[in-house]
């Protein structure tokens, strides 16, 4: 008797450390300086990773660490650690000023201000209900137990791109309160890419519970799911504003240890089949293949868990067009997203330096602005022993992660203004991005340069730059964007010297150099 009661007492016992289940470390995947923050957000991961044996990560336990945007988070401790060397051009008045509007604007401030606008849309009433929340202007939701009827869309002959009449009426929601005022007064950006309003605003109260098994869930979707309104695919610099506004997304939705875990589900608001040279980016928020609306025409779908990201083309949104206060860079948005992307598609860095700096001249076979003297500036570059020079050709024929590889083994990234230059967010934090001429355009990449944190170097003498003739735009008229440009020899070279000298005294590239001999490295410095 007293027996079997020990075995069962066993038994329960058994179940209970079984049937706990781990923290799945493995799958945790972060960069390591990512890890200490990730675990003063999710406090009994922490725990459970100090009392497990299998846990490889206790280093990184019990460190002042967060990204900025937490209770509490000081500025001291911050993964934002913005610099404002310059002016403010009257933008504002005192330092202390500058960094916090650039904080706001372009670093985890702005996830800060979009968390604190999160209010409830649809209130559930019981515990199977439904739950809609938003921020101001609906540029992100999160909603449980959603309901979207997709049976329309099977007849559309025409392709679902930047379409806002994907759904009507009734189309989409929950079993919830509904709040129609506050829905009312905020879905007034009507515009594809600026806000989920021209999805929402046909948000309706629906009559039964939104449940696996009932008859208005065709399907059922258990898994998170993210469903993005994508702004272009084939080019750097617009689809890498819709990775990046998904990662700034996972951290305005970040209150749990799933935040930014694999096991999603991602679902284009197109009918248009993804295809993208940069799609393996999508690894790293996604352990399965993105859905388009392809996958859930013709059905009802209830989604268990559902994210409406932030969006490429918002006003005051984050890359495209946004003004940044002048003077400031090195935004720790920028710099996490980088560090993510990179460990997560598993590039590494590098860790040992070899004297000498790396340069990379990224060659253009468009049309319009190739330079006409690459030959000649190559061969210059390449009389200087103290660089190695590779000419990159970036196209969908060469993998994008062997291009991230190339990016990391860059200490200066040359090239003219083009969506390439996005390559500038993959670089080394000592790097130096030199577009070689802006055609007018002079804010773009310093802008992104300053965000991301690197320097930034163009051409400033317009004397020593010869166009092949006045441009022509496809539309008529002169356009600098479209014609072919040679540059002074003499002028490149000093240029790219000024860059070379910017690597060398950063104590990042000096890190590298750690193992040479004194006097060696005293001759490279
Ligand atoms: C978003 O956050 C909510 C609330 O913490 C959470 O329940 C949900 O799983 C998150 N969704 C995703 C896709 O991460
Ligand atoms: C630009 O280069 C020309 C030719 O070398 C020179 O005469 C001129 O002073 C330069 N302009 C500036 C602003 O440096």
């Amino acid at each position: 008797m007293m027996r079997g009661y020990v075995v069962q007492l066993w038994l329960v016992l058994l179940v209970l450390v079984l049937g706990v289940e781990a923290f799945p470390w493995t799958e945790l995947h972060l960069p390591p300086e990512h890890i200490a923050i990730f675990f003063n957000n999710n406090p009994t991961v922490a725990e459970e990773c100090r009392k497990s044996s299998s846990c490889p990560y206790k280093m990184h336990l019990d460190r002042a660490a967060c990204w900025g945007y937490e209770d509490g988070c000081t500025a001291e401790h911050s993964y934002s650690q913005p610099s404002c060397p310059g002016d403010a051009k009257g933008w504002v008045q005192t330092k202390q000023e500058q960094i916090s509007t650039f904080i706001e604007q372009g670093d985890f401030g702005y996830i800060k201000t979009q968390r604190n606008q999160l209010q409830v849309y649809c209130q559930p009433e019981g515990e199977e209900d439904s739950s809609l929340e938003c921020t101001d202007h609906l540029q992100f939701c999160r909603g449980k137990n959603i309901y979207i009827d997709f049976r329309p869309l099977k007849h559309r002959k025409e392709i679902v791109h930047y379409h806002m009449d994907v759904l009507e009426m009734g189309q989409i929601g929950g079993h919830c309160r509904l709040n129609k005022e506050l829905l009312g007064k905020n879905a007034v950006l009507i515009s594809p890419l600026q806000s989920w309003g021209p999805e929402m605003r046909f948000f309706t109260e629906q009559e039964e519970p939104v449940q696996p098994g009932r008859k208005m869930c065709d399907r059922w979707v258990n898994t998170p799911t993210f469903i993005m309104k994508l702004d272009a695919t084939v080019n750097m610099y617009h689809h890498f504003c819709d990775f990046f506004n998904l990662y700034t997304s996972q951290h305005l939705n970040n209150s749990h240890e799933s935040a930014f875990s694999r096991n999603t589900q991602i679902l284009i608001w197109e009918t248009l089949p993804y295809r993208s040279n940069f799609g393996v980016v999508f690894d790293a928020f996604t352990k399965t293949p993105v859905w388009t609306l392809n996958h859930v025409a013709g059905e009802r779908v209830c989604f268990k868990d559902v994210v409406f990201p932030l969006l490429p083309r918002m006003i005051f949104g984050l890359y495209y067009n946004t003004p940044i206060i002048w003077g400031c860079e090195k935004s720790g948005l920028f710099h996490a997203f980088s560090r993510h992307i990179l460990h997560r598609l598993g590039v590494a860095g590098r860790s040992q330096g070899d004297g000498t700096i790396h340069i990379t001249l990224l060659s253009r076979n468009t049309e319009f602005r190739r330079v006409l003297n690459e030959a000649q500036l190559i061969k210059a570059l390449r009389s200087d022993k103290k660089f190695i020079v590779r000419k990159a050709e970036y196209s969908h024929r060469m993998d994008f992660r062997q291009q991230l590889r190339q990016d990391q083994w860059t200490d200066v990234f040359i090239g003219m203004h083009g969506a390439g230059l996005t390559h500038l967010l993959f670089l080394p934090d000592w790097a130096v991005i030199f577009e070689l001429y802006n055609c007018f355009d002079p804010n773009c990449y310093k802008d992104l340069a300053r965000l991301r944190g690197i320097k930034y170097i163009t051409w400033e003498n317009s004397t020593l730059l010869k166009p092949e003739d006045e441009g022509k735009h496809p539309d008529g008229g002169a356009h600098e964007k479209f014609t072919n440009y040679e540059f002074d020899v003499d002028e490149f070279m000093r240029l790219v010297r000024v860059g070379a000298e910017h690597v060398r005294k950063h104590r990042g590239w000096q890190n590298l150099h750690h193992h040479l001999p004194p006097s060696h490295h005293h001759q490279e410095l």
